[in-house]
C-alpha cells in the first residue's frame, strides 16, 4: 500500500479533465485492501479509481480515492477443453487479452482495445461486436468495505445485465473488486453475429484469431477517437431500451432506425438518435460531441468535468424533446454537480 498526496488527477481519467485530489491509496494486493480499511487512512467516501476511462470529474477537488493497481495473472485449471485464469483487478484488460491469444486461450476476442481495467470490467459488464464479458466469467473476490470481508461472487450473484451489475447497484462504491476469474475455451470459435464482423469474415474460411483480434482493433480505431489526443471516455451514453410500441412507432416514422431485439423490448441506437437530432460534430468551446462518432463526448483541450456533463445534459434533453426517449449516462459521475 502506498500513499500519494496532492495528486493532480488529470493523469487518472481519459477525459483529460483537471482535478485535485488530497490523498491516493495505491493499493497492491488483497491483503492491502484489508489494511487500508483497518488503517486510520481508510475513508467512508474515497472513490474507486481503475484506469480512469469511464469516470467523469465534474468538482475541481476531491479529498480521498483508491487506486487499484493489483496486477498478475495464474492459470488456476487447465484441461483439454478449457483454462480458469485468475486476473488481478488492475491489470489493463486489452494486455490480459493479448496474454491470453498469445497462449491460445479463447473466448474474449471481440472485446479487443475495450479501455480500462480487468476490475472494472465485471462492474459494468463490457461488450462490444455482440458479446459481453459474462460470456466467459467465471467470479471474482473482493472486500466489502463496511465490514472488511473478503467475499467470492459467483456469475449468479453478480447480477450481469447491459452494461450492469451489482457493482453499479446496491453495491455500488461499497466493495473494492481484488481479481477476476474467466474460464476461456482452448477450441477457437469465432462469434461473428456482428454485421460488420459477419460482413468481413462470412466468406474467408480459414482466419486466425489474431485477424479477427486486429481487425476489431482496426475497427475501433477507425470508430473512435484516440484519447490521448481527443479526451474522451468512449460511449457516453448507453443505448436505451424501449417498448416494443415504442420501436413500431418508431419504425414508422424513420425507417431506417437501427433497433436490436433485447430480451422481451428492443434497443435502440444512442448514437442514431444523437445523430438525428442534430448533435453529432457539435462543439462549444472545448467540449463536443465527436464528428466520427455520436456517442462519444471529446474534451478538445481545456474542458472542465463541468462544460461536459452540461453538454450531456443538453443532449438528454434535445433527444427526449425530440423522441420522448431519454438517454441513461454509462459513463460514471465523480463527485457532486
Ligand atoms: N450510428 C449513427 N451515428 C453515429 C454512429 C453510429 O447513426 O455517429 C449508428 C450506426 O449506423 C449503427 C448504430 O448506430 O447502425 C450502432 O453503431 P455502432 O455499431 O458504432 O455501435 P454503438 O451501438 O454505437 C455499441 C457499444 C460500444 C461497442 C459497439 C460495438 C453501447 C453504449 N456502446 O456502440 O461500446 O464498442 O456497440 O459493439 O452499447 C463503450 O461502451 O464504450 C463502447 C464503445
Amino acid at each position: 500500500m502506498k500513499i500519494l498526496r496532492n495528486v493532480n488527477l488529470q493523469q487518472f481519467n481519459t477525459f483529460g479533465v483537471k482535478a485535485e485530489l488530497d490523498k491516493m491509496v495505491l493499493i497492491q494486493s488483497h491483503d492491502d485492501v484489508i489494511r487500508y480499511l483497518n488503517s486510520e487512512d481508510c475513508s467512508e467516501t474515497a472513490f474507486i479509481i481503475g484506469s480512469g476511462s469511464n469516470i467523469l470529474y465534474v468538482n475541481d477537488k476531491y479529498s480521498d480515492a483508491i487506486k487499484n493497481d493489483i496486477k498478475g495473472l495464474r492459470v488456476i485449471e487447465d484441461s483439454d477443453e478449457s483454462v480458469l485464469i485468475e486476473v488481478g483487478a488492475g491489470v489493463i484488460w486489452h494486455e490480459f487479452l493479448e496474454e491470453c491469444l498469445k497462449h491460445g486461450h479463447y473466448g474474449l476476442e471481440n472485446l479487443a482495445l475495450i479501455p480500462g481495467t480487468v476490475g472494472a470490467a465485471p462492474v459494468q459488464n463490457i461488450g462490444a461486436y455482440g458479446i459481453e464479458q459474462e460470456e466467459c466469467f467465471d467470479s471474482l473476490t473482493g472486500v466489502l468495505r463496511d465490514t472488511a470481508e473478503t467475499l467470492i461472487f459467483s456469475k449468479e450473484k453478480c447480477k450481469f445485465s447491459y452494461r450492469s451489475s451489482i457493482f453499479k447497484t446496491s453495491l455500488k462504491n461499497r466493495f473494492i473488486i481484488t481479481s477476476v476469474r474467466y474460464r476461456l475455451k482452448k477450441k477457437y470459435q469465432p462469434i461473428l453475429k456482428y454485421k460488420e464482423l459477419s460482413e468481413k469474415f462470412a466468406q474467408s474460411k480459414n482466419f486466425s484469431p489474431i485477424e479477427l483480434f486486429d481487425y476489431i482493433c482496426q475497427v475501433r480505431e477507425n470508430k473512435l477517437p484516440d484519447y490521448r489526443y481527443y479526451g474522451n471516455a468512449g460511449s457516453f451514453f448507453k443505448n436505451p431500451i424501449v417498448s416494443i410500441e415504442t420501436a413500431e412507432e418508431l419504425k414508422v416514422k424513420y425507417t431506417n432506425v437501427p433497433l436490436y431485439v433485447f430480451e422481451d423490448a428492443y434497443k435502440v441506437s444512442a448514437a442514431w438518435l444523437i445523430e438525428k437530432a442534430g448533435l453529432k460534430g457539435t462543439r462549444i468551446s472545448d467540449v463536443g460531441v465527436s464528428e466520427k462518432h455520436a456517442l462519444i463526448l471529446i474534451n478538445y483541450g481545456n474542458a472542465s468535468g463541468k462544460d461536459i456533463y452540461n453538454l450531456s445534459q443538453r443532449i438528454i434533453d434535445e433527444v427526449e424533446n425530440l423522441f420522448g426517449i431519454r438517454l441513461e449516462r454509462e459513463v460514471n459521475i465523480i463527485g457532486e454537480i
